[in-house]
């Protein structure tokens, strides 16, 4: 099939969800993608965040194959040898002592609401709500659209689950008083918000609403479907604000394109489930896990994360140039490899995002017109001057 047949067919057949770009991936290798028409490109959205090993990995892919020529699907219904594998590695490698998986970011976080909710209604207490942030991203889910501080992604979804109430983000004081209810079960924040446009939390910010939930016998929760899995340069990227969360959400990365999502939760939460209270057909099939497994051990084995640690920083030293250049970069932003950098309103980035394409670049621009850069974690120096080079000529 030729672009153009794929593109009609497209539009012909499939739900009118997304309104994609001008281009049809075949494959890939390391950092860079290649169309079906031969043209290739440099990767800096990593199939937003994802990629984290980049294409063709001969480590995972080879997983992949040998996990597929032996079982692909079981269910959770009988014991998994990469599943099992996968729960230790993520429990020796963070302060959690359980693990669920599902198959993406919007269930991990529906675990980890309904987790909550059964912790108190297993003591008869009425506390159901969860307090989560301004512009934040936690899911399609009706539950996690509805967790999403964005009203654009629940209002026309109607009737909503009650129980969750938005602050400003990095507010200490709307969350002091929002802690005061009786009916709060939880704080669900990210440390960065990815989708919402590359803005970290302020440390201090997240440091004291861990004390405050402790203070008031709730939990936290911290949604790192995007910055978890080394994306931030360390496992998780909560352990850079000094803080540990009771729960943590994670899929994006963790098993580098195959989908999973997990949900892992402290020791205090470990007996809320039981047999039946929640489940998933595929989640953590011996294929996800056979691939995940392969992604925790690079980056609990080599040295991958400290390359994470250097790259981001040249990433965004590389950005800080080019403002002094270019009048509509307004600020570069982000965590290890979660970089954004905003534009100035008169410089739409979705525009800049398709000028890229015609240059052999794949970007990505998220919230507040800023582009967000997440490549595959295994991106060296020399592409990132490679993308910057490309990214001068590209803006105004
Ligand atoms: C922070 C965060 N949470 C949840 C999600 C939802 O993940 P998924 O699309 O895998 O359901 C995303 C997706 O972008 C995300 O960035």
């Amino acid at each position: 099939m030729t672009f153009e047949e794929i593109k009609q067919k497209e539009h012909l057949y499939y739900a009118k969800t997304f309104s994609r770009f001008d281009r049809c991936f075949v494959s890939g290798k390391g950092c860079e993608l290649t169309d079906l028409e031969g043209r290739t490109y440099l990767d800096f959205f990593g199939g937003i965040a994802v990629n984290a090993l980049g294409y063709a990995d001969p480590e995972l892919t080879g997983a992949i194959a040998n996990q597929a020529a032996k079982l692909i699907h079981i269910s959770n219904l009988f014991y998994s040898l990469p599943q099992t594998e996968l729960c230790e590695r993520l429990v020796k490698g963070s302060d959690f002592a359980r693990v669920f998986f599902c198959n993406s970011g919007a269930e991990a976080n529906e675990a980890a609401i309904k987790l909550c909710r059964k912790y108190f209604f297993d003591r008869g207490e009425n506390r159901f709500r969860f307090l989560t942030a301004d512009n934040s991203f936690h899911g399609r889910t009706l539950a996690t659209a509805t967790a999403t501080g964005q009203p654009k992604y629940s209002r026309a979804f109607r009737p909503l689950p009650e129980g969750f109430t938005y602050l400003p983000y990095n507010d200490l004081t709307a969350m002091e008083e929002a802690l005061q209810a009786p009916d709060v079960c939880a704080v669900l924040l990210e440390t960065v918000q990815g989708e919402g446009g590359v803005l970290p939390a302020d440390p201090a910010y997240l440091q004291k609403a861990a004390a405050l939930c402790k203070k008031h016998g709730v939990f936290l929760i911290l949604d790192e479907v995007q910055t978890g899995m080394g994306r931030c340069g360390t496992l998780f990227s909560y352990q850079q604000f000094g803080i540990t969360p009771d729960v943590v959400t994670l899929a994006k990365g963790l098993a580098g394109g195959v989908p999973i999502g997990a949900m892992l939760c402290s020791k205090a939460l470990e007996d809320t489930f039981g047999p039946g209270d929640h489940g998933s057909t595929f989640g953590g099939n011996p294929l996800a896990c056979a691939a995940a497994n392969v992604v925790v051990r690079r980056l609990t084995e080599t040295d991958l994360l400290a390359h994470v640690q250097k790259a981001g920083a040249h990433l965004k030293a590389r950005l800080k140039g080019l403002m002094d250049r270019h009048a509509c970069l307004k600020a570069v932003r982000g965590l290890g490899l979660l970089v954004g950098a905003e534009l100035d309103p008169s410089c739409p980035g979705r525009e800049i995002v398709a000028a890229g394409l015609e240059h052999g670049l794949v970007l990505n621009c998220a919230g507040h017109n800023t582009l967000r850069f997440a490549p595959p974690l295994i991106v060296t120096e020399a592409q990132i001057d490679r993308m910057a080079d490309i990214l001068d000529q590209l803006l105004p």
